[in-house]
């Protein structure tokens, strides 16, 4: 048997490994350490007048996790459609792999992975078939032992010949990013890939990001969970009504926005917090909890001596280092759940 390819095929592109080995199939003049995405006052208006997305500027660095963190209405979704070539902004430069997002997107189109927000595929496929389907759909030459190789990837090698619509809110999101890796992206759109999904199936996820990220991926994610941009970010815009509001890594925003410490007051309430900032302590309260942010041992000291003055129906007292999710509360003011900011 002869393995020429039939005429016509030559020129497609053939998978060689699952997921991208580091790039070096960048076009001249750009390098991996060079950003993959350029934004510059991005404007997107809704009539009459909201502005979804207000003027923002970023970039983002090829091999780098970039979460978009913010509440439900933010304008993730507007931002990351706009780079997706699937809306046009209303102001503004959305440049990807140096290309301008409303014009030439089909230049780069091969080169980007997307998952969409709620996307769930193909309830009467099975995985393979969705696979299969996918990869056609992108002029893909997939063998069948690639794409199997993809569902080990992603964890559903032994869920494969299920029918799609049986499989669990987690699997079906692992079958999307499958889907969105197909054509071995470069840049990965994930667009909050674990809204909704119990806490083993999102660290399950979070595993997967991490995995496709150690393979050069660039990855754009967003997300309304503080510990997962924690958790998996290289970078963070922390995005509210259509601006970004702060920008960096975990550990840059913690110690840009935050103290060193926390001292948490267990089930001192509302009443208690009063008390503590009638005395001049800065402080906040949640779920009936009370954090108190600290810098520095000397403010430890003079924190205690003023709280020890407080009759305070503490049940239990320690301390912790700050996250994301105090940078959060003091910059908006407000907690998120489940990405609604709480009033
Ligand atoms: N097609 C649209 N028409 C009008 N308003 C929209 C449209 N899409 C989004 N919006 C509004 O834009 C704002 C940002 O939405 P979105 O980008 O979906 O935010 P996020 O993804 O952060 O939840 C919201 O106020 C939303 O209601
Ligand atoms: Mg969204």
């Amino acid at each position: 048997m002869s393995d020429r390819r039939p005429l016509g095929a030559s020129n497609k592109r053939h998978r060689s490994v699952v997921l991208p080995a580091i790039r070096t199939a960048y076009p001249v003049g750009e390098s991996v350490a060079d950003s993959v995405i350029n934004v510059e006052d991005l404007l997107k208006r809704y009539p009459p007048d909201v502005n979804a997305v207000d003027g923002i500027t970023f970039s983002v660095s090829g091999g780098t996790v970039f979460s978009m963190l913010g509440p439900n209405g933010a304008g993730k979704t507007t931002t990351v459609e706009i780079l997706e070539g699937l809306r046009v902004p209303t102001n503004g430069k959305s440049n990807v792999f140096g290309v301008d997002t409303t014009k030439d997107y089909a230049k780069i189109r091969g080169r980007v992975g997307i998952l969409p927000q709620n996307f769930e595929p193909f309830d009467n496929l099975k995985p393979i078939e969705a696979l299969d389907y996918w990869a056609k759909l992108f002029d893909m030459r997939t063998a069948r032992k690639e794409m199997n190789e993809l569902l080990d990837v992603v964890g559903l090698s032994e869920r494969k010949s299920l029918l799609s619509k049986k499989l669990s809110g987690g699997e079906k999101r692992k079958l999307g990013i499958a889907l969105s890796l197909i054509n071995e992206p470069e840049l990965l759109f994930l667009d909050e890939p674990t809204t909704g999904l119990d806490p083993k199936a999102r660290r399950d996820l979070w595993r997967l990001i991490e995995e496709i990220k150690r393979e050069g991926t660039t990855v754009f994610l967003t997300t309304h969970y503080l510990d997962e941009a924690e958790k998996l970010s290289d970078d963070v815009a922390v995005m509210h009504r259509g601006k970004i509001i702060a920008r960096g890594s975990p550990s840059e925003l913690v110690s840009r926005y935050g103290k060193t410490t926390v001292v948490v007051l267990e089930g001192v309430g509302k009443d208690g917090l009063r008390e503590i900032t009638r005395r001049g302590i800065e402080a906040s309260e949640s779920d009936g909890d009370v954090t108190v942010p600290v810098s520095s041992p000397s403010e430890m000291r003079t924190i205690f001596a003023k709280l020890s003055s407080i009759e305070l129906p503490v049940k239990d007292m320690y301390t912790r280092r700050q996250t994301l999710e105090d940078v959060f509360l003091s910059l908006v003011g407000t907690k998120m759940d489940e990405g609604v900011l709480q009033e």
